[in-house]
């Protein structure tokens, strides 16, 4: 990171792992590091995936797409790795072979890089709803900037969250930037936070952020 950045995570490490799991993390994650790859083509993000369903998701919609998938807690990068493999021989499995993950803050990954993506996925970030850890948000104006350095130029940057408070709060920040936003109305699978709801609304809210002028009909 450019400097001592806020965490906008909770804890890197929950439960122990498994055996399989462990292994998984030791031999099969640095082989799939966006650092050990040289990246052409169309790229895909997606930040903070928790268990990653909506990373398996975009790689099976996507199959010519590499899916680089962001998350610090371990624990949620070695379901994805176990979701991705075989467990007969740990292998991944041939539909998943367009799946990257980064194990770490997304923002290391993207001041250290010049990679641009076409899409790039935020379901449900961490919305920190006390006054006091407003700070702690991850999608304000400045990581929005950071966001649309990263984006081709008719790439979109699509946000979804059940917590309106959050949602309201990130369409102002992104007032302070260059980037247009548009509020289709839009579902996803249901990832593990959206079955949770713990904001208890009806449904999550989308937003999409574009460079160019957006198209309506998108
Ligand atoms: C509320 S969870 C949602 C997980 C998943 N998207 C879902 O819908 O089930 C938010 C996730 O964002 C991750 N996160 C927070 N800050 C991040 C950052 N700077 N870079 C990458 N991931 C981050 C957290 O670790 C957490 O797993």
């Amino acid at each position: 990171m450019e400097k001592q950045e806020i965490r906008t995570f909770g804890r890197r490490h929950g439960k122990k792992l498994s055996s399989r799991k462990q292994s998984l993390l030791a031999n099969i994650l640095p082989a799939i590091s966006p650092k050990n790859a040289k990246n052409t083509g169309d790229l895909i993000l997606e930040i903070g995936f928790g268990n990653g369903e909506h990373v398996r998701e975009l790689a099976i919609r996507n199959p010519a797409s590499i899916i680089i998938g962001a998350e610090p807690f371990m624990n949620g990068v070695a379901a994805l790795l176990s979701a991705i493999t075989s467990e007969s021989d740990n292998q991944i499995i041939p539909e998943y072979k367009n799946i990257q993950i980064w194990p770490d803050d997304v923002r290391k990954l993207l001041h250290d890089s010049d990679i641009k993506f076409s899409e790039i996925w935020v379901l449900h970030p961490d919305p920190w709803p006390k006054a006091r850890h407003e700070k702690r948000r991850l999608l304000n104006s400045d990581f929005l900037n950071l966001l649309g350095e990263h984006l081709t130029q008719n790439g979109q940057i699509i946000i979804g969250t059940d917590h309106w408070e959050y949602f309201d709060w990130i369409a102002e920040q992104n007032k302070k930037t260059a980037l247009y936003a548009l509020f289709p109305p839009l579902s996803t699978i249901h990832t593990r936070y959206q079955e949770k709801n713990m904001a208890g609304t009806i449904e999550p809210k989308y937003m999409i952020l574009t460079k160019s002028i957006p198209n309506p009909e998108i």
